[in-house]
C-alpha cells in the first residue's frame, strides 16, 4: 500500500486537509510553484489558525506509522526496520525523508519557542530530552549540547495514588533507546547524561548559555526547585527558555501568580498560570522574564495543552524600574 502524507489547516472552525501518496507529495515539494507560492501561504494560513490565547491553532495530525517522503529504498527499509520495534515521543527528521512517529511533533512549532537562529560557538543544556528532539535542532543549529533525563520513568514524581499503576504499566523501562537510534542515523555528538533536574549542578555538568527546558515542570512535584538549579548553571550572560502548559482558566486573574494543585491525564502535579511560572523564576534568582510566544502544542495528549514560552535572564539587559519582573509580549 502507498504511503500517504497528509496535510491539515485548521482556521478556527474551518479544517482543510490535503492528502496525497508520499512520492507525489516529495515530487510536489520540489516544485517552484509549491516552494515559491504554496508553502508560505500554508505556512501563513497555519499561523493564523493559532491564536494568542490558543483557542484555535494549526495543530496537525500526528501519524501513527512511521513518515517516509519518497520511495522505499533499501536504506529506507533499513531505517524502518529499525525504528519500528522502539516507542517514539517524538516526531524525528532522520535521513533519507524518514520521520519518526512521535507522541509530539514540533517540527512545525520550533518558532515559537525563541532559539537563537545562529547557536554556534553555545554551549546549551537540554533538560529531560526524552528522544532528544530540541537537543537535536539546538546541535543542528551549532550549539555543542548536553541533554539531561531520568534513566526510567519510573524515577518520575509519580503521586503516590497513580505509582503503582505507573509501574504495572511498564515504567521501569530503560529510557533513552529511541534517543541513541536517532542520535546515531543524525550522526549527532549530543552527550546524553541520567541525571534528575533535581540534582543538576554547576559541579555536576559546568555552566551553560543557553537552557532549554519544556514540558517538564507539570510532572514535578517540586518545579520551583528544578528551576532554582537551572538557575544555577545558566551563564550570567546567557539565558534559559522555559516552555510549559498553563492553566488558561486562571488567565482571568491576569497577573495574580495563581497555581491550580490537580492531575492532567493522571501525569501532572501542578497547573500554574502564566503569573506563576513568571514569579517562579524571579525566586529561582532570574532577573527578567520575557514572554516570547503561547500556542496549542502539537502532540497526542486528550486534553488541549496550550503552552508558554518564556526567556529567563540571570541579568537584566537594560535597568528595570522598581518591578521585579520585566516582560515584553513578542508574539
Ligand atoms: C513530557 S516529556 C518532555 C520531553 C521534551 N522536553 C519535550 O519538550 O518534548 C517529559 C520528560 O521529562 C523527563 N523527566 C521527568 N522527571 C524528570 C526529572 N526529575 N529530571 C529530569 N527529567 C525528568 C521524562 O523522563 C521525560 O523525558
Amino acid at each position: 500500500m502507498p504511503l500517504i502524507k497528509e496535510k491539515r489547516i485548521s482556521l478556527g472552525i474551518a479544517e482543510l486537509t490535503v492528502a496525497m501518496e508520499a512520492s507525489r507529495a516529495e515530487r510536489l515539494r520540489r516544485t517552484l510553484p509549491y516552494q515559491k507560492v504554496i508553502r508560505p501561504a500554508l505556512n501563513w494560513l497555519q499561523h493564523r489558525g493559532t491564536s494568542q490565547n490558543g483557542q484555535s491553532s494549526g495543530v496537525a495530525p500526528i501519524p501513527e506509522t512511521p513518515l517516509v517522503a519518497g520511495p522505499i529504498t533499501p536504506e529506507v527499509q533499513a531505517i524502518l526496520d529499525r525504528i519500528k520495534g522502539l516507542e517514539w515521543y517524538h516526531s524525528i527528521d532522520l535521513p533519507h525523508g524518514v520521520s519518526t512517529p512521535g507522541y509530539v511533533d514540533h517540527r512545525q512549532q520550533v518558532h515559537y519557542y525563541g532559539l537563537p537562529a545562529d547557536m554556534r560557538g553555545i554551549r546549551a543544556l537540554d533538560v529531560a530530552t526524552y528522544d532528544g528532539f530540541w537537543a537535536f535542532e539546538m546541535e543542528r543549529r551549532g550549539a555543542e549540547v548536553v541533554a539531561i533525563d531520568l534513566d526510567s520513568l519510573a524515577q518520575c514524581d509519580f503521586p503516590r495514588r497513580f505509582r503503582d499503576q505507573a509501574l504495572s504499566a511498564g515504567a521501569q523501562a530503560k529510557l533513552g533507546a529511541s534517543f541513541y537510534l536517532a542520535k546515531e542515523l543524525l550522526g549527532s555528538r549530543v552527550q546524553r547524561e541520567i541525571l534528575s533536574v533535581y540534582e543538576l549542578s554547576p559541579e555536576k555538568l559546568g555552566t551553560f548559555d543557553v537552557v532549554f527546558l519544556s514540558d517538564l515542570l507539570l510532572h514535578l512535584r517540586d518545579p520551583a526547585r528544578a528551576l532554582e538549579n537551572v538557575a544555577s548553571v545558566t551563564r550570567e550572560d546567557g539565558f534559559a527558555i522555559i516552555a510549559e502548559p498553563y492553566n488558561q482558566s486562571l488567565e482571568a486573574f491576569r497577573g495574580v501568580p495563581l497555581s491550580q494543585f490537580g492531575f492532567a491525564e493522571a501525569v501532572g502535579w501542578w497547573q500554574h498560570s502564566v503569573a506563576t511560572f513568571k514569579t517562579m523564576l524571579w525566586a529561582a534568582g532570574f532577573d527578567e522574564v520575557e514572554e516570547v510566544s503561547r500556542f496549542r502544542l502539537n502532540c497526542k495528549a486528550a486534553i488541549p495543552l496550550i503552552k508558554v514560552v518564556l526567556k529567563a535572564y540571570p541579568k537584566a539587559r537594560a535597568p528595570l524600574g522598581n518591578g521585579r519582573v520585566s516582560t515584553h509580549l513578542t508574539a
